[in-house]
């Protein structure tokens, strides 16, 4: 990835001349059914631009009440772009995955001066608070029925669609083609240092390039990055299997050594969300440290590890002897 980046052809992207970065947007276009890409420093501008595109200012967006873009994004749909958001809690019985009906209660339209109109929707796949979980194509189907039948739009945050697509063998455009705009991740499981895609129509896509400078978006040599995400795109999908294995077995671990903390049947990618029963998590995660293991927190009882390139078999087995060990002392 390093001598990819090294080698990249560049040029000034804010003027469209940059090759490597403009193959990067077309084939994760192509990959997702789509017409354009956007490529964005973070996950987070690609789903400020996407929700953008898709609500007009006093608008609403429906989404999971854990979803990354109510809970991680700073307010910035809010505070930037004048959207307001109204939460599901899901129903589905598997952590963060919505029902289509949960949706189908909350969408407000052709209410007058009343109440605020719901414009989109945005589902999260896979759910990173809901502990990497895949919402089911028959599901997501459904949901896409839902909201042509009611003119609202469709926002996939699919910061790790990767994974959902490695673990159920789902085609990406499959995924993409039920969404009117969608957001990947070249970070994270993939590998890149930096950057992610949003994708949508041609002329969505014109007007998010115009947003994204006016958000100090637009990059220059971007080429240099862009060529991690290519190396990422050609080397990174299949490797996903691995971190979905490792975390299957930390999980595996965990639960020997503190049975009820983890149900490794629930794991379906690579995030392990553990119970950490009696004990506050904050003084886990310290205890941990202080073995040398990073992990972090999400509730008050909850620690959530991320299997990634970064961690091999070895290391798993080496972090679910500590978290085990710590979870049955
Ligand atoms: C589901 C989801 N969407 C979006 C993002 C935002 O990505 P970034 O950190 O690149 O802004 C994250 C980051 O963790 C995420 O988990």
């Amino acid at each position: 990835m390093r001598q990819a980046m090294a080698n990249a052809e560049v040029g000034d992207d804010v003027y469209g001349e940059d090759p490597t970065t403009t193959e990067l947007e077309e084939r994760t276009a192509a990959l997702l059914g789509h017409q354009a890409g956007l490529f964005c420093p973070s996950g987070s501008m690609a789903n400020m631009l996407g929700v953008w595109s898709l609500v007009p200012v006093g608008g609403e967006i429906l989404c999971d009440q854990r979803a990354h873009i109510v809970r991680a994004e700073m307010g910035a749909h809010a505070v930037l772009n004048g959207i307001t958001m109204r939460t599901w809690a899901p129903t589905s019985g598997v952590s963060g995955i919505a029902q289509t009906s949960d949706i189908a209660e909350l969408i407000a339209t052709g209410c007058g001066p009343y109440l605020v109109e719901t414009a989109a929707i945005a589902i999260e796949n896979t759910h990173n608070f809901g502990g990497g979980t895949i919402h089911p194509i028959e599901m997501l189907r459904a949901s896409h029925r839902l909201c042509r039948a009611t003119g609202i739009g469709m926002h996939l945050d699919g910061a790790r669609l990767w994974n959902a697509h490695r673990a159920t063998g789902v085609s990406m455009a499959e995924y993409g083609s039920l969404f009117d705009t969608v957001s990947v991740c070249y970070s994270k499981g993939m590998g890149a240092p930096v950057g992610s895609v949003l994708v949508s129509s041609t002329e969505r896509i014109a007007r998010a390039r115009v947003q994204r400078k006016r958000l100090g978006g637009g990059m220059r040599q971007s080429g240099i990055l862009a060529a991690a995400a290519l190396y990422a795109l050609d080397h990174g999908i299949d490797r996903l299997a691995d971190d979905h294995a490792n975390a299957k077995l930390l999980a595996e671990q965990i639960a020997v050594a503190a049975p009820g903390a983890v149900d490794p049947e629930e794991v379906a990618t690579n995030i392990v969300v553990i119970d950490s029963g009696e004990q506050p998590a904050a003084e886990l995660v310290m205890a941990a440290r202080g073995q040398g293991l990073l992990i972090s927190k999400v509730g008050s009882h909850q620690l959530r590890a991320v299997t990634h390139l970064g961690v091999d078999t070895e290391a798993c087995r080496w972090a679910g002897a500590i978290i085990g060990g710590l979870l049955a002392s």
